[in-house]
């Protein structure tokens, strides 16, 4: 049972890649193999638009062509039992990082076809972690609601069952003093991270446990 979580934050050990850390460590606690990718690590680009997925007869049909940092990534996701994607929103999206990685992880096994099922090994467990600034009850005014849902829905689509792991209303600074902001309450950020956040920790790891179970 081998798990493989992508962190989609250039910060390796900030809120979304200590959440993946506990989803991994939760695995390797059910006695999976896990690893954690930090895509910042990796110098790659987003999908180019060459087709050559889709090319009927083709080598590279079903799969991406591109041989960059990101092609043993794309491998080991096809491999994995469990798949999961973590980002932080970056101006109302995924993170160019994550964005990136999804447009050349999905657009592979995507055929433009109303009868085919897609290419994809449609036969993983998934999840999807998200962390951001704004609180939950938010989320909708920026459309943050849709983009989970449709990066739920195209898993599911391509891959099976996806759980959806949120945490919102981050600590984003060490010192927010240092800082040119007075949108946030420094004092709430900070209780919420000693204590909502921790319990969030703990949802992860039992998320790693759960799916590799
Ligand atoms: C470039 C940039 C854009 C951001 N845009 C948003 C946003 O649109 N909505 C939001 O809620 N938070 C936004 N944030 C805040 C991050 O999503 C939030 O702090 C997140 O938890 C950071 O993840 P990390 O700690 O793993 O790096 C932004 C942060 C950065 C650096």
């Amino acid at each position: 049972m081998k798990l493989l979580a992508i962190n989609g934050s250039p910060r390796k050990k900030w809120n979304t890649a200590q959440l993946l850390e506990q989803v991994v460590a939760g695995a390797q606690e059910k006695g999976a193999e896990a690893e954690l990718v930090h895509l910042r690590d990796l110098k790659y680009t987003g999908c180019v638009s060459c087709f050559s997925c889709k090319k009927i007869g083709g080598p590279s049909y079903g799969r991406c062509v591109l041989k960059d940092d990101l092609r043993p990534v794309l491998d080991k996701a096809h491999a994995a039992d469990v798949l999961v994607l973590g980002t932080p929103f970056y101006i109302c999206a995924e993170s160019a990082f994550m964005r990136a990685f999804e447009e050349r992880l999905w657009f592979q096994y995507l055929l433009y076809s109303n009868v085919k099922p897609p290419l994809s090994p449609r036969k993983k467990a998934t999840a999807l972690v998200y962390t951001m600034n704004v609180k939950q009850e938010e989320m909708a005014v920026y459309g943050k609601d849709h983009i989970v849902a449709t990066a739920k829905r195209l898993m599911e689509r391509q891959f099976g069952p996806c759980e959806v792991l949120l945490s919102c209303d981050t600590l984003q600074f060490e010192d927010y003093s240092q800082y040119d902001t007075d949108m946030w309450d420094e004092q709430a950020k900070r209780q919420r991270h000693n204590t909502v956040f921790q319990q969030e920790l703990k949802d992860a790891r039992a998320l790693g446990q759960r799916l590799v179970s």
